[in-house]
């Protein structure tokens, strides 16, 4: 196995899942990554561990590195099963360990794994462990991703363990953003985002403005999933800053589907009218792209469109779906716009628009409605719809 050294003494063990595509719904097209590190000092630290079926794996990379007599202690920065279902067999391996978590840690480790986690120490922000030269700083991080979740800081090597915080699922042979393709990752890192930590933004915001105010130099971000950020950890801090806040641009995402392609000719009228106006557009039709990709695209887009053909007086089950998970990730400072064909009574855009008002956001009206298949006159309609939307976000 090649060694893979952070700095002295600090070892990425974790391990590459290049093969799967679907992490509870988000399409990893890409495959993940898993990231561990051990810390070798006077004593060893082990920082996180790895999903359990790679656990033979996690096992012989820390063999490689030291006996597990001689593991001095476990941290443990979130308990979700991808970071710390491994645990019981390292701690088996290495019964003397101490292990740490955070309070609300300890607990969840218990509720996961049993009552042989009593045994978790419980650590809190600002707590320090020292291994020798080097010291661990503990800085809790509730909802980033878990309640559970902090994260670990190498002093002396000022590298942040945010565990998910920073994050993407990007399976390579490189570690390092420096040896990956930038354009890869960062749209790694978009959609990673997008889909876990959108609905935490003020959150994020919150953490990052504590962590620059403990005035913490971060010369290097090893986070639990994917690329080490080394050559330039800012880049990620500061594109979490501007997601977190909300920041989007003159782009309207149309998002779709069609039984008998009415509401698909709708959809590219609209998207017309949209590019009319020098806006930018995007249009994707569910069933083509996944509802994760649909809410990377819309993370930075001002206006979302969204076209569902009524089935059995209501909403369209791709589009029932798509809402739901966008409702759960509270995407900030966008218009919402509904559309779609419809045969007798009519009921997804009016089903979508309950929806979406329930849910507080900020909805145009009225939506849009066309009878079976649309002609030319109604083509215009939509035209029109389109160059509206895109009028009202350039303000
Ligand atoms: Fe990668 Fe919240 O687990």
């Amino acid at each position: 196995m090649v060694k893979v050294a952070l700095k002295n003494g600090i070892f990425w063990v974790g391990v590459v899942d290049w093969n799967i595509r679907d992490f509870h719904g988000y399409v990893t097209n890409r495959g993940s990554t898993y990231n561990s590190y051990l810390i070798q000092d006077e004593q060893t630290a082990l920082v996180d561990t790895v999903k359990n079926s790679f656990a033979d794996e996690l096992v012989a990379k820390i063999s490689e590195l030291t006996s597990f007599d001689k593991i001095d202690y476990i941290i443990i920065n979130h308990v979700e099963m991808d970071h710390s279902s491994s645990l019981p067999v390292i701690a088996a391996l290495a019964p003397n360990a101490r292990i740490f978590a955070s309070q609300r840690g300890k607990e969840a480790l218990i509720d996961h794994y049993g009552p042989d986690f009593e045994r978790v120490e419980t650590v809190k922000t600002g707590d320090e462990l020292k291994v020798g030269k080097k010291t661990l700083r503990f800085v809790e991080a509730p909802m980033l991703h878990w309640p559970d979740s902090m994260f670990t800081y190498l002093v002396e090597d000022k590298i942040l363990m945010p565990n998910d915080a920073f994050g993407q699922h990007l399976a390579t042979s490189e570690r390092f953003d420096d040896e990956v393709d930038p354009h890869v990752l960062m749209e790694e890192a978009t959609m990673y985002y997008s889909n876990i930590l959108m609905p935490l933004a003020p959150l994020i915001t919150r953490k990052i403005q504590e962590l620059v105010a403990m005035k913490i130099p971060i010369e290097m971000i090893a986070p639990s999933h994917g690329i080490i950020w080394r050559k330039d950890p800012m880049k990620i801090i500061n594109a979490y800053l501007d997601w977190s806040s909300g920041v989007s641009r003159n782009k309207v995402v149309v998002v779709f589907d069609t039984m008998w392609h009415s509401t698909d000719k709708m959809a590219r009228a609209i998207a017309d009218g949209v590019a009319s106006q020098g806006v930018d557009v995007k249009v994707l039709k569910l069933r083509s792209y996944a509802i994760s990709e649909a809410m990377t695209e819309i993370l930075d887009a001002k206006a979302v469109l969204v076209g569902s053909p009524t089935l059995n007086n209501g909403i369209f089950p791709t589009l029932g779906s798509f809402l739901t998970y966008a409702i759960g990730l509270k995407p900030k400072n966008k218009l919402w716009g509904f559309f779609g064909s419809f045969g007798w009574g009519g009921g997804a855009v009016r089903g979508m628009t309950k929806v979406a008002k329930e849910a507080g956001f900020d909805v145009y009206e009225p939506g849009l409605e066309i009878k079976y298949v649309p002609d030319e006159e109604d083509l215009k309609k939509c035209l029109e719809f389109g160059e509206q939307i895109a009028r009202k976000i350039k303000g």
